[in-house]
């Protein structure tokens, strides 16, 4: 198949990761924005809010633009204080969740297989999940990009069945909020590298499928180029979807 219609069979999709940031004051704003902006039809909109904005998030934003929690636990009620299930943010009316982030790996320590178990309770209450891999610097020093992400991925692909609500984030450590974003050439190279790697361990038609998106000090400046890329399927966008630059990274492919 030829590489522009692998391309044009994934719809671009573009994340929004607001962390730990903004109040309703400001979200309020930035929600405004994103309702009265002209956004490329064709790319899905998802914004990843805080906890306690999840509701807020949902009840504002409109309904052509999604809504993702940051992060949640792997069973559905319980003794756990602090942690949300996903049947508590689909109760929200919210469609998807982060999950494997870096800084839930790096600062809170969560593990591949607390990752991995938590991709199979979001998928069996039928959340999306943008599941989310990537090397620390001295990883790519020293030449095991490939191993890490591979092992990253074979924790989250052991536990999906229905690979059409995964949306997979490369996310290299040293570029998530360092302004060091992968060039196109990195961001692609590793791309294609886990498409193969899902065509060898899944199947063809998922390697073919899912979406493979980039995150690591995307901006405005920087999008299109990225997006350009054959396996580059859209963007998880942590400080410029704050602002109204969000809006270009969205409409990077139109
Ligand atoms: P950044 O964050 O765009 O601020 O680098 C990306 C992310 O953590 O998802």
């Amino acid at each position: 198949m030829a590489p522009h219609s692998i391309m044009s069979s994934r719809t671009f999709f573009v994340g929004g990761n607001w962390k730990m940031n903004g109040d309703k004051k400001s979200l309020g704003d930035l929600i405004t924005t994103l309702n009265t902006a002209s956004l490329h039809d064709e790319t899905e909109v998802v914004c990843g809010a805080p906890t306690v904005y999840l509701d807020f998030a949902r009840s504002n934003l409109d309904a052509r633009i999604g809504v993702a929690a940051q992060n949640c636990y792997k069973v559905a009620k319980g003794a756990f204080t602090g942690e949300i299930s996903p049947a508590m943010i689909k109760d929200c009316g919210v469609e998807w969740v982060i999950l494997g982030h870096s800084e839930r790996r790096h600062v809170f320590g969560e593990s591949d297989e607390l990752i991995g178990q938590k991709v199979a309770h979001a998928l069996e209450s039928d959340l999306g999940v943008i599941a989310c891999i990537g090397e620390k610097l001295e990883e790519r020093e020293a030449g095991t990009t490939e191993d890490v992400v591979y092992a990253q991925t074979q924790a989250i692909a052991d536990n999906v069945k229905d690979w059409s609500k995964v949306v997979l984030a490369y996310e290299p450590v040293w570029a998530i909020g360092t302004g060091k974003t992968a060039s196109p050439e990195q961001a692609q190279e590793v791309h294609e590298k886990l498409r193969e790697w899902i065509r060898a361990n899944v199947s063809e038609a998922v390697a073919d499928s899912v979406r493979i998106i980039y995150g690591g000090s995307v901006t405005g400046a920087n999008c299109k180029e990225l997006g350009s890329q054959n396996d580059v399927d859209g963007f998880l966008v942590g400080g410029a979807s704050l602002k109204p630059e969000f809006v270009d990274i969205i409409n990077a492919r139109a």
